[in-house]
């Protein structure tokens, strides 16, 4: 396999509009959007604000206690009339849950659009030096955009839960959302699987290289050197910072494959309250995902020059490589006894 080649065949790079005012506007839009939602309603009251008399609150205040009689059907559970840990999980999921979500979403996109404006897109320092170096194989890439597609959709669909009924149903209406929320709790049910295969692919491709290295630690110190023009610290195939990307794949995803396979499948939890518990990870597992797949989809494509190659064509500038995995590209170059700038040809250009 080839490490070199002309750079003429590199993809053409990322269309550019103008990125930076887009950028401003959809800030603007997503703070107006994050103050505009309260964050809690929909929420259960547990005061009563119409309460026209001192029985009707009396009643109201009985009724947020649990309410349970008996019944002579085999099914005991039909005996409890109101189960106050029921509301407290419903009050979770419409109040908790969704203000963890908007924060962490919005947040990000709101973090992330302002980085772009601030710092613009990391260049690579060096130019382009017209070679590239094969990064990811075939099957890497197909594991990675099975994830990343999977994810995605999953992603969207699941969010439906949390937002919907308070974003999108006030604009499209009842039996729009309604038809809309089917089909997309259909798509999630079934994208899942292999959203799981993605997760498993990635895990046992790239764990050997995903191990902690001693270079770890000058790198989280110097923050990769993202801050500071020039600074470009020694790394091996993945630096710390894509490392915690890669366990937060890989842990949130076997995290978020068993609770949703607990939703899926009920009998799995023994219990109501233990279903109710993977339902409130499952949503809140999700959105701290979402947002550390933001930041990951930012620095792959538009935040960082030469960044999106890797998962394009598989190839990358050896420049690129060489400011951001200095060891790893010598390691490959070291393979065949090479020096980076053996010509185009000669053995050193055998790579993975
Ligand atoms: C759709 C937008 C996405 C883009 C443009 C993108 C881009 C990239 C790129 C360019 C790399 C290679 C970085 C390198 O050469 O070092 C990469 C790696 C990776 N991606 Fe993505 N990705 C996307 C979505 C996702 C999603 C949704 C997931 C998982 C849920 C994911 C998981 C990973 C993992 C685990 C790695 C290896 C670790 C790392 O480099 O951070 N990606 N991605």
């Amino acid at each position: 396999m080839r490490v070199e080649r002309n750079i003429a065949m590199n993809p053409i790079p990322l269309p550019i509009i103008d990125l930076r005012r887009a950028a401003a506007v959809l800030l603007l839009i997503l703070a107006a959007a994050f103050l505009a939602f309260p964050m809690t309603e929909g929420a259960a009251q547990t005061v009563n604000p119409t309460a026209q008399s001192v029985q009707e609150e009396m009643l109201f205040e009985e009724l947020q206690g649990p309410i349970a009689g008996r019944v002579s059907i085999p099914n005991e559970r039909a005996g409890t009339l109101i189960a106050p840990e029921n509301r407290d999980w419903s009050n979770m999921r419409r109040g908790t849950l969704f203000t963890i979500s908007m924060v962490a979403i919005v947040g990000a996109l709101v973090v992330l659009t302002a980085f772009y404006l601030i710092k613009g897109p990391a260049p690579i320092e060096a130019g382009r030096s017209g070679r590239t170096i094969l990064r990811f194989n075939g099957l890497e890439r197909f594991a990675h955009w099975l994830t990343a597609v999977t994810f995605i959709v999953l992603g969207i669909t699941g969010l439906n839960v949390t937002f919907g009924r308070r974003l999108v149903l006030p604009l499209i209406g009842e039996d729009a959302f309604g038809t809309l929320s089917i089909w997309m709790k259909i798509t999630h049910n079934f994208i899942a699987w292999p959203f799981m295969l993605g997760v498993l692919l990635i895990f046992v491709l790239w764990v050997r290289d995903n191990l902690p290295a001693k270079e770890d630690g000058p790198w989280i110190r110097h923050f990769g050197g993202f801050f500071t023009r020039g600074m470009n610290i020694p790394a091996w195939r993945f630096n710390a910072g894509q490392k915690g990307i890669f366990w937060a794949v890989v842990i949130g995803g076997a995290a978020m494959s068993w609770t949703g396979l607990v939703l899926l499948f009920p009998h799995l939890a023994e219990t109501l309250g233990g279903w109710q518990t993977a339902q409130s990870l499952h949503g809140v597992i999700a959105a701290i995902m979402v947002a550390i797949i933001l930041a990951h989809i930012y620095i792959g494509s538009i935040g960082m020059e030469g960044a999106f190659e890797a998962m394009g064509s598989g190839e990358v500038d050896l420049n690129w490589a060489k400011e951001h995995h200095s060891l790893w590209v010598e390691e490959e170059l070291g393979r065949g006894a090479a020096r980076p700038d053996t010509p185009k040809g000669s053995p050193a250009t055998a790579s993975r």
